[in-house]
């Protein structure tokens, strides 16, 4: 963040910035999270809405294990920072939209795919096909030895179809 940037965010968020300043070290990164969702939302003309907290309180403690054990294995596992507020947004917009079919292209490790079957998951409905050319993309090739989607454990695979040539 730059320094403009920075006064910017405390000027829009005083007590979040000093819940920060008093130690707590992820306000800040909360309060990013919610504005991501809440902007992205405006954009798209999106009326409906969930509790942004309750529904990222579930996914962090359903998904970070997973993605922390992941990038102890391959630290490029997550070569778009999905993990930080791609993923989130792509949870919350399917946890809202609730819709009957997804479709992906470019899985690689699966960090995406991974907030994709979770959001399907929770609201117990859809279902997402994904397709993927392993290793066309440098930054974003697969640890020696594992398959596209290695980091999606085996109970978010059943509502996925995935095809790799
Ligand atoms: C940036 S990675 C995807 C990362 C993943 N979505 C995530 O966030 O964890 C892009 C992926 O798209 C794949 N890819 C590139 N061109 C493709 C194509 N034409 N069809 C299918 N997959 C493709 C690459 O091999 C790579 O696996």
């Amino acid at each position: 963040m730059s320094i403009f940037t920075k006064f910017k965010f405390a000027a829009k968020h005083p007590i979040i910035t000093i819940k920060y300043l008093l130690g707590d070290e992820k306000a800040v990164y909360y309060q990013k999270r919610r504005d991501n969702i809440n902007n992205a939302i405006k954009s798209l003309g999106i009326r409906k809405r969930i509790n942004i907290n309750e529904c990222l309180i579930q996914l962090d403690r359903n998904i970070i294990p997973i993605i922390e054990k992941a990038l102890d294995i391959y630290k490029n596992a997550d070569p778009s920072s999905m993990r930080f507020y791609k993923g989130h947004l792509l949870y919350y917009l399917i946890r809202v939209i609730k819709p009957a079919i997804v479709v992906e292209t470019g899985v690689a490790s699966g960090i995406s795919s991974l907030f994709i079957l979770q959001a399907l998951n929770d609201n117990d409905y859809g279902h997402l096909y994904s397709i993927d050319l392993p290793n066309v993309e440098p930054k974003s090739s697969l640890p020696s030895g594992y398959d596209p989607g290695w980091v999606i454990p085996e109970n978010l695979r059943g509502v996925m179809d995935f095809n790799t040539r």
